[in-house]
């Protein structure tokens, strides 16, 4: 059995990728399992159940904070995306994370990351078509950041669904050897999906919010006895009516290739996938349609 305590028990800060080469290869060559949450700070309990997770099935945790501007195709949505660090730090420490990867731009970024991903169809719809770039910077950054740490496994939070199965496609492509671990959506108490751009939201907008998830949640009864081209503008015309709130994209997709369906499947489930302004924040959400 390998040790489970990993050099010590504080948590480490590490802000070069040769300092964090460095670990690494000291975990592996004791034989430890290294389990990579990769996050772009402003921590939530939704990073920390995949923190948790994490803590339970490897001997080391690595946690990456870094915001990365490769993904952003807006830059207002880069410049306001809300910075913790922190408070990052102190909720990693408690959570008995081993490394806490936080490195600057530069440092990731010596020299523009050119890389273009044949990610294919699985990332040219939904938040693939609303925005251009923004998957194949998802790509450059989880792609360095698994060459760096060489997890066993990697955990994603499915509130992000489309973002897990672009991430196995580019992991295919690039021959990587680990599990991907797609971890269920944290919620408010009322339903609202934890996000870091929550605490964006005005006192009356946080308390529209919810009526996202309610109308997905009411939707999968809805879709019992209707068409999902009846299921679909339900949804969005609900979520339309509430004042604030405007529907970017609803579509219900196969929970592989992402394609949208026009009918329910005969066989397996199906996903219906939302994107919404509330205000200027933009909130996304999605809900699964069991096999019926
Ligand atoms: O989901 C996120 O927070 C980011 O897209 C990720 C996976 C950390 C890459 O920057």
């Amino acid at each position: 059995m390998a040790e489970k305590q990993f050099f010590t028990t504080e948590m480490e800060i590490i802000r070069t990728v040769s300092g964090l080469r460095d670990r690494i290869a000291e975990a592996r060559s004791k034989g430890l399992t290294i389990g990579l949450v990769p996050t772009m700070g402003a921590l939530h309990a939704g990073h920390m159940s995949l923190i948790d997770r994490a803590r339970r099935e490897n001997d080391v945790v690595v946690v990456s904070v870094f915001v990365n501007p490769t993904q952003f195709n807006n830059p207002d949505d880069l410049r306001t995306y809300p910075r913790t660090e922190e408070a990052d730090c102190a909720l990693l420490g408690e959570a008995g994370v081993d490394l806490a990867f936080i490195p600057a731009v530069e440092e990731i970024y010596p020299e523009p990351d050119t890389r273009i991903f044949p990610l294919g169809p699985v990332a040219e719809v939904m938040e693939g078509a609303m925005r251009p770039g923004h998957f194949n910077g998802v790509a450059q950054i989880v792609s360095k950041l698994f060459a760096l740490t060489e997890p066993t496994r990697a955990y994603f939070g499915e509130k992000d669904f489309q973002q897990i199965a672009v991430i196995r496609r580019m992991a295919d492509l690039e021959g990587f050897d680990l599990e991907i671990v797609a971890c269920p959506i944290c919620r408010e108490a009322d339903g609202l999906a934890l996000s870091s751009r929550n605490v964006r939201l005005t006192p009356e907008q946080r308390e529209i919010a919810p009526a996202i998830a309610r109308t997905l949640m009411s939707s999968t009864e809805w879709a019992a006895d209707h068409t999902l081209e009846q299921t679909r503008r339900y949804v969005v015309d609900t979520v339309n009516s509430f004042p604030h709130m405007q529907v970017e994209y609803f579509e219900i997709v196969d929970p592989l290739t992402m394609q949208p369906l026009s009918e329910w499947p005969a066989a397996g489930d199906a996903v219906g996938c939302i994107t919404v302004y509330c205000g200027d924040v933009r909130l996304i959400d999605n809900i699964r349609y069991k096999a019926r």
